[in-house]
Order: structure tokens, then C-alpha cells, then sequence
């Protein structure tokens, strides 16, 4: 608590709700509708520099540290690379019991942007929740949503619709309720296991906001469900 106390610059000590690891674009998005839904933030990156400039872009009242510290969050945003999401996650360890740990990775192979680096039979999502402790909670979500339409918390006038998955029906309840607090539209899609469909199709998704033929895409385009 007295490093908590610390973080959130001598200000009186708001509930965090939600924690982000990392500083990066996802971050700085999440973090912006987090903000809108009018739930407290703390951002926990590698470089407290860093987390802190993020912090103070975000306005007055959100949190910074390091990932040396415990998330305060009931949620925590894994903003973070597939394979530094699993260190951060092995390395909190039972830290992260009781928490819904909200997984936005896409495990795309950068080298060669023509596969993901997991195989058919699982998905990042999976594969962070066989190293999360007993009781926490591994939610997909956000991974279809680019940085910028959450910060804009639109795409093409349209609210984002944001794809969850998770095996615990309470913990893709607390996601939905973030996100349609954040004035964007949740669609839980099933099990954990639909992470596999949902990162296969959001890197289908990329390769598109790289294809000169759609040049006016430039990571901007929102993945919706019309009827
Ligand atoms: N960008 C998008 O539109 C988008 C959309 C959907 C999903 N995603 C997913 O979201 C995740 C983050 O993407 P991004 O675009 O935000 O990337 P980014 O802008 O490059 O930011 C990555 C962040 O991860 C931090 N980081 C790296 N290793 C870390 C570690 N071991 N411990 C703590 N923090 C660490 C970096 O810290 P430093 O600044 O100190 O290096 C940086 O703050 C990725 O998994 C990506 O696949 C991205």
C-alpha cells in the first residue's frame, strides 16, 4: 500500500479499477476509454520515466509505477508483446490471483508477417492462461481494436465493437461492463479458445493495414458486426 501511496503523486489515493502494463500505443488507447468509463487507472510499465510521462499526457489523477510493484487493479490490461505478456505473468505470479487479466495480444510472427507464432491448437490467450495463478481470470479482448480508434473510441463514425472470450462467465461480465462503460459495444464470442479465431482473424486484418491496395486503411479500419 505505501508504494501505492507513492504512485499516485501525493494526490488523495483514487480505487485503481484498472491496471495497464506497459506505455505504448494499446496503453495509451485502453487507458483513454478506461478514463471515459470513468473507472481509475494506474499505468505500470518498464521505465517508471515512461509510465509516468503516459500518465501525466492521460491527465491529473492516474497512477504510475513500475512492473516492480503489485497491479492494484481488478483488471489488468496486458499492453504488452505476446512474449513479454508471459514474462510479466510469470513474473507477477501469485500476485495476479483474484484478478481478471485482460489478454490484447496478437502473436504475429513479425519476421516473417505471414503466420502467427502460435500453433492451430491454441492462442496466446491460452497460453498466458496456463502460466496465470490459480483464480486469475484470462480474458480476450481488445485485440481486434487498433490503438488509434480507442483513443478516437470510434471508427468510421461508428463505436468500436470490442470481441471477448473467456471460460469465466463473471470475469467476461466485468470486461463487458468496462467496455460498454466505455461507450463501445462488447460481444462476448465464447470460451477462451475463440482467442484462436480472433487473433487468426485480426492478423488477416493486419495484412490489410499493410496492403498498399488499401492505403487509406493506415490502421484506422474498426472490425464490426452489421445487422
Ligand atoms: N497497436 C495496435 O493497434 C494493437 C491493436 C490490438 C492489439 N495490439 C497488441 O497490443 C500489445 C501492445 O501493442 P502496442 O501497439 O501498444 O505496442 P507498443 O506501442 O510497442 O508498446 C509496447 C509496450 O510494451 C512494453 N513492454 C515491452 N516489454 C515489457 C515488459 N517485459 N514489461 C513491461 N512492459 C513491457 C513497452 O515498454 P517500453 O516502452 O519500455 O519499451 C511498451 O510500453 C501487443 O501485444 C499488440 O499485439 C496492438
Amino acid at each position: 500500500m505505501k508504494n501505492f501511496l507513492a504512485r499516485t503523486f501525493g494526490k488523495k489515493t483514487p480505487m485503481t479499477n484498472i491496471t495497464i502494463i506497459g506505455n505504448g500505443n494499446m496503453a495509451r488507447g485502453i487507458a483513454t476509454r478506461a478514463l471515459a468509463a470513468g473507472r481509475t487507472v494506474e499505468i505500470l510499465g518498464q521505465d517508471a520515466a515512461k509510465a509516468q510521462a503516459l500518465a501525466g499526457e492521460l491527465g491529473t489523477g492516474v497512477a504510475s509505477g513500475t512492473t516492480a510493484a503489485a497491479p492494484q487493479g481488478d483488471i489488468v490490461v496486458l499492453a504488452v508483446p505476446f512474449e513479454a505478456a508471459k514474462s510479466v505473468v510469470t513474473g507477477y505470479g501469485d500476485a495476479l490471483a483474484g484478478k481478471t487479466l485482460v489478454d490484447i495480444t496478437n502473436p504475429v510472427n513479425f519476421e516473417t508477417f505471414d503466420s502467427l507464432v502460435v500453433g492451430p491448437d491454441t492462442s496466446a490467450a491460452e497460453d498466458i492462461a496456463r502460466l496465470a495463478p490459480a483464480g486469475a481470470n484470462v480474458v480476450k479482448a481488445f485485440n481486434t481494436t487498433f490503438a488509434g480508434t480507442l483513443v478516437a473510441g470510434e471508427s468510421g463514425g461508428q463505436p468500436l465493437d470490442v470481441f471477448i472470450a473467456g471460460d469465466d462467465a463473471n470475469a467476461n461480465t466485468v470486461v463487458s461492463s468496462f467496455v460498454s462503460d466505455a461507450g463501445l459495444r462488447p460481444l462476448v464470442v465464447g470460451p477462451l479458445k475463440r482467442a484462436r479465431e480472433l487473433e487468426g482473424f485480426q492478423f488477416v486484418l493486419m495484412t490489410l493495414q499493410a496492403n498498399p491496395e488499401f492505403a487509406d486503411f493506415n490502421w484506422n479500419t474498426g472490425l464490426k458486426v452489421t445487422n
